[in-house]
């Protein structure tokens, strides 16, 4: 019996999809905590190639319970494509359900998220994936927020939408954009209501009873702690908190009932949006590890700014999530590399420091590195550590050594398969 949070330990795109797949073999219950459909968790299984994008990752075992829980905004738009394409492939998503405490996405959300982005200038803006992530977050903590179960309730949710409507409509129009027509939203919540009401439920009953029996449950965090909405980089972060705490809140488990936290790392860095991100190579080995990873976003398509392990960083994710374990992944990435470097200290005004400071001081760090020797061999093929090249294992060692975390799992390519378990 386990309760397993697998969270992103750097800023995001670590592969969560790609092991909470793995995990969701055996698992009896995977629940999203956190985060909307700015999340692109890309899975490689016998159903095909996805970049799942609110829909958790447990979604293609039949036998497994999927929640999109309190903690979450949803677009039942996107929410609903994405169902249709899943299904496509022939995944059954009777087991799909969504809680009636997470929040709607709404169009005006959208609007606004990129009216916002607009208005922000230069230095100001912060790259976001314009999914509306950061209005619908917003008007949730200023309650003026619509939940998915108000659809289920057209008196209740036409009174609330008359109410804030019109605040919305002000802000859009201050920005330049057209405003929203009450008719619309209601005709488009009557259609949603209709396509998924039958998902929409009070989670909690199920979750307490999956953990109380004792059953494997995992909780599927987005995005990674340096995008953390109090721990990250602020402002240039995420509206919610995709650390482990979070997780607890998120999905409405006790924090003493968490038994497992999984940081999900990449082998090197990589980061899409704004914001400092000392380790970013501007040169061509950057160029390099963004082909030989191919790290282009799976909800934008956005190039992402790369860079080699950063010891500093993950240190910082470490005491922030109380790893168990990590699992480390696209290590197959550093395959042709003859060497390879790790960040393990920051030089910030002639000092050397070894955590992360605030923003403004942040954006001044500069990375000081250790080079390690590459083992330019395939480790595509490897399933078991001993298997793999030795300097492969004594750089996993020392990125082991620099978290203070022991190593679950490596992986050494995208298909559910490519994977050694420790
Ligand atoms: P997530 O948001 O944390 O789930 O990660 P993303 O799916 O955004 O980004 C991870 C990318 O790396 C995806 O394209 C995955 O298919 C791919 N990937 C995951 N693990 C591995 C690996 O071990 N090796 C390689 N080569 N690709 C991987
Ligand atoms: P997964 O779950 C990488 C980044 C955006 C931006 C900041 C805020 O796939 O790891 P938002 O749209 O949340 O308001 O944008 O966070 N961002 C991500 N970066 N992976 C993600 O998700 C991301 N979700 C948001 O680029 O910098
Ligand atoms: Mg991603």
């Amino acid at each position: 019996m386990s309760v397993t949070a697998v969270v992103g330990a750097q800023w995001g795109d670590e592969g969560k999809g790609r092991i909470v797949d793995w995990l969701a073999q055996k698992a009896d219950m995977v629940i999203r905590f956190q985060g909307g459909d700015n999340a692109g968790h890309t899975v490689v299984n016998e159903f095909g190639k996805f970049a799942l994008h609110i829909v958790p990752s447990g979604i293609f075992n039949p036998a497994t319970v999927n929640i999109i829980s309190a903690g979450t905004v949803v677009n039942p738009d996107g929410m609903l494509k994405e169902l249709a394409h899943v299904e496509a492939a022939g995944v059954n998503t009777d087991n799909l359900y969504v809680s009636s405490a997470a929040h709607l996405v709404m169009p005006y959300h959208l609007l606004l998220d990129e009216l916002q982005e607009q208005a922000r200038s230069g230095k100001h803006k912060i790259g976001t994936t314009k999914r509306g992530i950061g209005p619908t977050y917003a008007d949730k903590a200023a309650r003026w927020g619509l939940r998915v179960g108000d659809l289920l309730h057209p008196e209740h949710f036409e009174k609330r939408l008359a109410n804030v409507l019109p605040k919305k409509n002000l802000e859009i129009e201050r920005l330049g954009g057209e405003p929203m027509e009450m008719d619309e939203l209601l005709a488009l919540a009557r259609t949603w209501r209709e396509a998924m009401g039958h998902r929409i439920i009070d989670v909690l009953p199920m979750i307490r009873e999956a953990v109380l029996a004792e059953k494997d449950v995992l909780l599927e965090g987005q995005l990674g702690v340096m995008r953390d909405l109090d721990w990250g980089t602020y402002p240039y972060v995420t509206s919610s908190n995709p650390i482990a705490g979070g997780a607890g809140v998120g999905a409405g488990i006790p924090p003493t009932r968490i038994t497992d936290v999984i940081g999900v790392v990449k082998a090197y860095c990589t980061a899409v949006g704004a914001g400092p991100f000392p380790v970013e190579l501007k040169d061509e080995w950057g160029q390099r590890l963004r082909d030989e990873g191919n790290e282009y976003g799976a909800t934008t398509g956005r190039p992402r700014a790369c860079g080699w392990f950063d010891g500093v960083a993950i240190r910082h994710a470490a005491w922030l999530n109380g790893f168990t374990g990590l699992a480390i992944t696209k290590l197959d990435v550093l395959d042709t590399f003859e060497e390879i470097k790790v960040c393990t200290g920051y030089k910030l005004d002639g000092e050397i420091i070894d955590y992360v400071p605030d923003t403004p001081a942040y954006e001044k760090c500069e990375p000081i590195y250790e080079t390690w020797p590459g083992w330019q061999t395939s480790t595509r093929d490897t399933r078991s550590w001993d298997d793999l090249p030795k300097n492969a294992r004594t750089f996993l060692h020392r990125l082991s050594e620099l978290a203070g975390v022991r190593i679950q799992m490596v992986s050494v390519g995208a298909a559910r398969e490519e994977l050694v378990v420790l």
